[in-house]
């Protein structure tokens, strides 16, 4: 804890390496000299305006949300077939146990993959103890899951139809009857992975799943910045932008989707006060109590309410407890605000309805297994 105060003295500012470099592990210390927007409050006088943070060059700006070269070297195998199947499951309620939950349940793609909700309701109302996080951009986290359980969205898909909090479906046996019984849904397999001598799995319909969820992409004026249009951001985004990347929020928050790359500590220089032991229930390892992956940033005015427990309903307040307890810095109003008008700039145009409205779903036979609300 001491040598996360000395190294952030120094400054956590300008990390000029890529992305990549902070991908495993903690954010290594570099030595600019510190940024005056980081001087704690109480020692500048009350009234006075704080001096900005001195303006970064576009080029170093941009270069923080670049693709790692392992990203940019994932090839793109999903079919049309694949991405159809794996929208139909996606919405299919016949996924979960009583037929009243799907994945869009509590990721909801016309509210750009959430549910609005601190933790979400799974089978007979339970609850959940984490906030149900966006599945737009997931694709390019490193591990999936606010402690990164699952290393893909792969592995990640099949959890949530037999995890007894949430779709409760009793066995992989159950699912496959249900696959099973619905002749439309085995053609379907069959034409999205030919030559499979089982086309109707778990693992396929897995695969599925993630080939839809890779498509879940969405596109803001931010884009259009770091393509080169430095103008599609308003003097106040490019202000708050500024002071997101030398006041180090970049040095967790980076890469395209702006956060998703690695596993931080919440409270790495101010504990934060949370039961959830995050990634250290995944490792047994205690540097990894209370790390949590990163989430992104991409559309986080409308991923509300925030934090792995949904626990903070207002954007301002989550921007000002990272200050504190992420970088040890209490931003001002001013700056809060900024940063708030950039982080709003990263809301994207959802793809179109011939992705996202609810797909027609195949009818029930007479053997599909009924709804079970117990
Ligand atoms: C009852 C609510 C609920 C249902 C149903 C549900 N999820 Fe989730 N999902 C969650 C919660 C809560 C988390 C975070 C859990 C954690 O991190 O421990 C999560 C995490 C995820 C993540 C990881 C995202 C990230 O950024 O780490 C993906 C992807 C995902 N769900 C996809 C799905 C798919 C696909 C389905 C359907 C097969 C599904 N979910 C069904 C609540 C739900
Ligand atoms: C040392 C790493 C680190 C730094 C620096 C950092 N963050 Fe975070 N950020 C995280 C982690 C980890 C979370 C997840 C917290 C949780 O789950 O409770 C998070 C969550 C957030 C969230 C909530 C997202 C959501 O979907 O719930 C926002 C907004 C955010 N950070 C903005 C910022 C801003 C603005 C800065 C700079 C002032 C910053 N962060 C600095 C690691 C960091």
């Amino acid at each position: 804890m001491k040598r996360n105060r000395l190294w952030l003295g120094v400054g956590l500012m300008s990390l000029g390496a890529l992305s990549t470099s902070c991908s495993k592990e903690a954010p290594a210390p570099q030595a600019a000299p510190a940024p005056t927007a980081a001087a704690p409050a109480e020692s500048a006088p009350a009234a006075a305006a704080p001096e900005p943070p001195p303006q970064m060059a576009y080029a170093k700006l941009v270069s923080f949300f670049r693709p790692s070269a392992s990203q940019a070297a994932v090839a793109k195998k999903d079919t049309p077939e694949r991405i159809a199947l794996g929208r139909m499951l996606f919405f299919e309620n016949r996924l979960s146990k009583n037929h009243d939950i799907s994945c869009n349940s509590c990721h909801d793609l016309a509210s750009f993959g959430v549910d609005g909700k601190a933790t979400s309701d799974g089978h007979k109302g339970q609850k959940g103890s984490r906030n149900s996080p966006t599945v737009f951009h997931a694709a390019g986290h490193v591990a999936q899951f606010w402690d990164g359980r699952a290393a893909t969205l792969e592995d990640q898909a099949s959890g949530p139809m037999m995890n007894p909090a949430e779709m409760a479906m009793p066995s992989e046996k159950h699912v496959l009857a249900t696959l099973n019984s619905i002749p439309q849904y085995v053609k379907a397999f069959k034409v999205a992975f030919p030559g499979d001598k089982k086309p109707v799995s778990v693992t396929n319909a897995a695969r599925s799943i993630a080939a839809f969820e890779r498509e879940l992409l969405t596109t803001s004026r931010f884009d259009k910045y770091l393509a080169g249009d430095e103008q599609a951001l308003s003097e106040q985004e490019r202000r708050g932008l500024n002071i997101f990347a030398s006041s180090g929020c970049t040095t967790c928050h980076n890469g395209p989707s702006v956060g998703g790359t690695s596993f931080q500590k919440l409270g790495l220089i101010e504990d934060y006060p949370t039961e959830d032991k995050g990634r250290y229930d995944v490792t047994q390892n205690e540097e990894d109590l209370h790390k949590f992956r990163v989430p992104t940033l991409r559309n986080v005015e409308k991923t509300g309410p925030w934090f792995h427990d949904g626990s903070v309903k207002e954007l301002a307040t989550a921007v000002r407890l990272m200050g504190k307890h992420q970088l040890g810095t209490t931003l001002s109003d001013s700056e809060v605000d900024d940063i708030v008008a950039f982080l709003k700039s990263l809301t994207g145009e959802l793809p179109g309805p011939e992705l996202l409205s609810p797909p027609e779903l195949p009818p029930s036979t007479a053997s599909t297994p009924k709804p079970d609300p117990t």
